[in-house]
């Protein structure tokens, strides 16, 4: 143990090590911010180990960290970097600075687990689009669920099928294909607006031309954006090791709006869901595909499915948790809640990107 003010140990119930969990010594419980902040610059190498190995690293128990404000200056001392959200998924809004709400997706919903952006295509200029690290922040605990599942995405991908692994890198990695709405007419879309952070036409134009996204009007004043082609795979900057890197199995038309519980999760708002979809299934999709637009299986995806519903694990929430993810080697995702429940995020990198 790196210092005197936490204790760390591996082991929350049921979890199997992940998250390690890093808790303020009842003594430390009441440090300071200030000293806080100094405690975590000065641990950072081992930190950053402690990381690379499992994965996840849970902060409990500082009741010094208590507002966006507070957790907005525990992130920049994690890393160097804050990232802006633009080109998310799900739709977000701003809390201060560059800390932003970890989903506004409605609480009946369950968001599937997922490494941040890694739909995002390397470039020359930009090799890794994609975060380093996320972390999350429980401001209001909440009322019940909405726990943020997570998965060691090492272990995924020693899990999966060989074959199937072959199968997506012998076509050269996959596509994405985004078309979203200018207006949101119907309660679960999110608008080109919301998940660009923008408004202007001109505006959104050069973040695509910025970032090497290719994109056009649609008839409808929509937004389609393709990204890709992105890998299936990658392997860890630091550690080498090989993990699973792909949304296909979330980010695909079998699992779309219209056949998932968007609307609500009685069977009334399911079949509402399904007869709008001869409206909605035009404005409003993502949907993955190999690079060369041949389709996936849909056994590959429900194989997918299945191993990293095999790997995840829970915890609940504590007011002042701050939970920080390899983004490359842990995946999350957002349970269905009671309110109420204050869950706030920050994407991260460990260099400057411009
Ligand atoms: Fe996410």
């Amino acid at each position: 143990m790196s210092a005197d003010i936490a204790v760390s140990h591996p082991i929350l119930e049921n979890c199997g090590g992940l998250p390690f969990v890093v808790e303020a010594r009842p003594e430390a419980a009441g440090v300071p911010l200030t000293e806080l902040l100094d405690w975590i610059t000065n641990s950072s190498p081992w930190r950053e180990e402690q990381l690379h190995r499992a994965g996840a690293v849970l902060f409990r128990g500082f009741s010094s960290v208590r507002t966006a404000e507070d957790f907005s200056a525990v992130a920049q001392r994690m890393a160097p970097v804050i990232l802006d959200y633009a080109g998310g998924t799900t739709p977000r809004s701003a809390v201060t600075g560059k800390i932003v709400t970890s989903t506004d997706a409605p609480r009946h919903v369950v968001i599937g687990l997922h490494q941040e952006m890694s739909y995002l295509a390397p470039s020359p200029e930009f090799p890794d689009p994609t975060p380093d690290k996320v972390m999350f922040f429980c401001e209001t605990a909440p009322g019940g669920g909405g726990q943020t599942p997570i998965a060691d995405m090492r272990a995924v991908y020693k899990k999966l099928p060989r074959k199937l692994i072959d199968r997506f890198e012998q076509r050269g990695g996959l596509v994405l294909h985004r078309k979203l709405p200018t207006q949101k007419k119907y309660g679960f879309e999110v608008t080109w607006e919301t998940a660009f952070g923008t408004s202007d036409r001109a505006a959104m134009e050069n973040i695509a031309r910025s970032k090497g996204w290719s994109m056009q009007w649609a008839k409808d004043g929509g937004l389609e954006v393709t990204h890709g082609p992105s890998p299936v795979t990658k392997s860890h900057r630091v550690t080498g090791e090989h993990v699973w890197f792909n949304q296909a199995h979330l980010l695909h038309k079998s699992v779309a709006p219209w056949t998932s519980q968007w609307l609500g999760p009685a069977l009334p708002q399911r079949l509402k869901a399904r007869l709008l979809e001869p409206f909605i299934r035009d404005r409003f999709y993502y949907h993955s595909t190999h690079v060369d637009g041949s389709e996936i299986a849909l056994s590959d995806l429900d194989s997918i499915r299945r191993t990293i519903a095999q790997e995840t694990v829970m915890f609940d929430w504590q007011r002042g948790d701050v939970l920080l993810i390899d983004n490359k080697l842990v995946s999350h995702g957002r349970q269905p809640y009671s309110p109420p429940r204050k869950i706030f995020a920050a994407l991260l990198a460990d260099a400057s990107r411009n």
